[in-house]
């Protein structure tokens, strides 16, 4: 037993230990305060009389009234500076959570219908990532992702327009996934574009069984073929599924702070996080849209520790989890758990 980690303060401990961030939207690490100050430099005029309205209006009962304000914020980024900002902020922010890696998803068709070009957003969120990579050494990659509200064809569209960016973008851009309303859009309805992005070499990855039902993590894993499922809570309702994501060793990139704002579960000693853990799962803490949710990644972890009772080898299993889970190349991840052992109490 290591005393002096075991008798830190626990939002110390959990601060120190080298982590992944494998689910953040970075069009939901949009702050009120960046989006007033983008608004601004853009001359965009937005329906909220101040920051603190913009707030208050904060209120989710469920995904779609939380996606209605998340692409209405997203409003506000229009230049490659826009993006760049924005992903700074979000990586100092990081940094200071104990982050050593983050895979970061973006939306590019919210910002393409909105004329922005392609381009411009992978310039600017590049930028800030390959500099945080040089000055503080937090290595990124980049999880494109399609809007599920959408068609296939404009996923594959999307694609399409994205592909010549490739070479250029080739240390960040190396994933993909599927986001946005889930209920009614089952993964069957993308398995097209997914097999085109298996063929490429991307790794694949998708959202299943935040509010859609356990079938659909089935789906996640059967039609698209993806590594790890995006939340994935629900599948607790499907015994057999959980046996097979235990088996299989098939990450969840689970996000409690997310799943409470948006009324997953109605308070946080009720969540499943533990239970799933203890089973033998292999799940992850990350914090989806941390501006929207009250709190990023180490909020997430300490609100787990506090309300689900985590123990500090837990915290450090979860870390663990969150380094074995990601896409890094196993150098990578062996140096990182090896600094990640040390914690263990
Ligand atoms: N779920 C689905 N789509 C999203 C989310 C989410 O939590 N955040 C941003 N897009
Ligand atoms: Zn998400």
């Amino acid at each position: 037993m290591n005393s002096a980690l075991s008798s830190q303060p626990l939002a110390d401990f959990i601060r120190q230990l080298p982590k992944a961030e494998l689910h953040v939207h970075i069009e939901g690490t949009l702050e009120p305060e960046l989006i007033f100050a983008l608004a601004q430099r853009n001359g965009i005029t937005l329906p909220y009389a101040s920051i603190d309205a913009l707030r208050a209006a904060y209120q989710f009962q469920d995904l779609q009234s939380f996606l209605d304000l998340y692409y209405a914020g997203a409003s506000v980024l229009i230049a490659e500076e826009d993006f760049y900002d924005m992903t700074m902020a979000y990586m100092q922010r990081a940094l200071q959570d104990g982050v050593v890696h983050a895979e970061i998803m973006f939306d590019p068709q919210t910002h393409t219908q909105r004329g922005i070009a392609l381009e411009t957003v992978f310039a600017g969120i590049a930028r800030a990532l390959r500099e945080m990579r040089s000055t503080a050494g937090i290595s990124s990659r980049l999880i494109l992702s399609f809007l599920r509200h959408l068609t296939e064809e404009e996923a594959d569209a999307t694609l399409t327009a994205a592909l010549p960016l490739r070479e250029a973008y080739a240390d960040l851009w190396t994933a993909v996934g599927l986001d946005s309303a889930e209920r009614g859009n089952p993964p069957e309805r993308f398995a097209r574009v997914y097999a085109r992005c298996k063929a490429l070499g991307f790794h694949l990855t998708a959202h299943a069984g935040e509010e859609g039902p356990a079938a659909y993590v089935r789906a996640a894993l059967d039609a698209l073929q993806v590594e790890r499922i995006d939340h994935g809570v629900r599948s607790e309702e499907d015994p057999a599924l959980v046996q097979r994501l235990i088996r299989e060793r098939v990450p969840l990139t689970v996000c409690p702070l997310s799943n409470l704002k948006l009324c997953v579960f109605n308070d946080m000693q009720q969540h499943n996080l533990a239970r799933l853990l203890r089973q033998g799962a292999m799940v992850t803490i990350n914090s989806d849209d941390p501006a929207y949710f009250g709190g990023y990644i180490g909020d997430n972890y300490l609100a787990c520790a506090e309300s689900l009772e985590l123990t500090r080898n837990e915290l450090v299993k979860l870390a663990g989890n969150s380094l074995i889970a990601s896409f890094l190349p196993q150098s990578e991840k062996d140096r990182h758990l090896k600094q990640l052992s040390e914690f263990t109490v």
